[in-house]
């Protein structure tokens, strides 16, 4: 299979599977344990916080490990819930992924007010309605994703940051669409908080990380065993955290070499060959400032559901919009803020390349995608999108 979906989900890197195979065999010791196989693995665990703090240009104790994106996301925007006092308004953007957004619902129910600040047809935040929102007075917190995981595009974040941090706003970014795949630099931009999640970068799915700004107040989601420096009890993940270590340390020698180029040359080649050898292909988002894995195309008169089924058949894997919106039959939220018309939204692809994607799939992606389209096109006609009907 040709897998072009690396935004939902990476293949775990041969070099990371060799780092975590002792932790899953032989070196299986609790790495709270007094002996010294323990205390061994306790220093394993402290080289990959090392190794994750580089990637970011953090400190090793600003890095806390945690179950997944999802916890780190839910356990910021908890804890400075239960932290915020008399000021009830939490400022966010109205693209966020269902980590956020529905954890934003729930304070809502329990009387918080969240504002949900737009993006542009590029798919970038108004900074002027973020900066009047975060200005308001009585805001505990404010949450912005660096990255979109569906259209890629990158978030002004080093502005809506400093707007937070002058109006004395707490800042929280959900970065787990662009670490390991773009420049994050938490001394250049110096956020409250940040949330990572291993597997959007080779490693086991099942592991985060959360970065906490050295000396920023913080209330666990989970308490117990005193793990984490009290900040996330429960016994380590060892052999994903060990894996999540070495991906951090590979995605970090692969930026610095440039190797994302490569990646973002793969995009670019899709592009091109899709735009030029089919009618009716649409770029989304902005051009300028995304992720190199991540190209999301519209293809005029397919619906995405159908083109998926055909890819599938032919053994290509991408998604429409995100993962967790597959089978759902709502335009995205994104594509809708956007201000993308539903036949726009609902014949859109995002194709999502990794390190590990060759030229050759490339290649066969292109011919695969040109060939459902026209076969999509054929019975549904180019003038708009109709039921989906596929026949194979
Ligand atoms: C932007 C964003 N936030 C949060 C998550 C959730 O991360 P995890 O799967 O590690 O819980 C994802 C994963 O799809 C994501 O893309």
């Amino acid at each position: 299979m040709i897998y072009l979906d690396s935004n939902a989900t990476t293949q775990v890197h041969p070099e990371v599977l060799e780092a975590m195979l002792p932790y899953l065999t032989d070196q299986c010791y609790n790495p709270s344990s007094g002996y010294r196989a323990g205390k061994k693995v306790k220093e394993a665990i402290e080289k990959a916080r090392v190794q994750m703090a580089q990637l970011i240009n953090a400190e090793p104790d600003e890095i806390y490990f945690t179950g997944c994106g999802t916890e780190s996301n839910n356990a910021v925007l908890l804890s400075l819930a239960k932290m915020a006092g008399e000021n009830k308004r939490i400022v966010t953007s109205a693209i966020e992924h269902s980590a956020i957004l529905r954890v934003c619902e729930e304070l809502e129910r329990e009387c918080f007010l969240v504002e949900r600040v737009g993006v542009d047809s590029e798919g970038r935040l108004d900074l002027d309605a973020w900066k009047a929102a975060v200005s308001k007075g009585d805001v505990c917190m404010a949450t912005l994703m660096w990255a979109n995981n569906e259209t890629g595009v990158i978030q002004p974040i080093a502005e809506a940051y400093k707007a937070a941090n002058d109006a004395g706003v707490p800042f929280h970014t959900d970065a787990i669409q662009a670490v390991g795949k773009a420049h994050v630099d938490v001394k250049e931009v110096p956020v409250d908080f940040l949330s990572i999640s291993g597997h959007k970068f080779h490693a086991p799915k099942g592991v985060g990380a959360l970065y906490i700004r050295q000396g920023v107040g913080f209330e666990p989601l989970l308490r117990g065993g005193g793990q984490e420096k009290g900040k996330r009890s429960g016994t380590e993940n060892v052999a994903s955290i060990i894996g999540m270590g070495t991906a951090a340390e590979l995605m970090r020698s692969r930026l610095e070499m440039d190797c994302h180029d490569c990646v973002g040359a793969l995009r670019d080649h899709l592009e091109h060959r899709l735009l030029t050898e089919l009618d009716g292909v649409q770029i989304n988002g902005s051009m300028e400032h995304r992720t190199k894995n991540t190209s999301h195309l519209s293809f005029e008169g397919c619906e995405a559901a159908g083109l998926l089924i055909l890819l599938d058949e032919y053994g290509v894997a991408c998604s429409a919009g995100s993962a967790c919106m597959t089978g759902k039959q709502k335009p995205s939220h994104v594509q809708k803020a956007m201000g993308f018309d539903d036949a726009r939204a609902k014949s859109s692809l995002r194709i999502s390349f990794s390190i590990l994607t060759t030229k050759d799939e490339t290649d066969k992606a292109v011919e695969a995608i040109k060939k459902a389209v026209g076969k999509l096109r054929s019975v549904q006609g180019t003038g708009g999108v109709g039921p989906v009907v596929v026949y194979t």
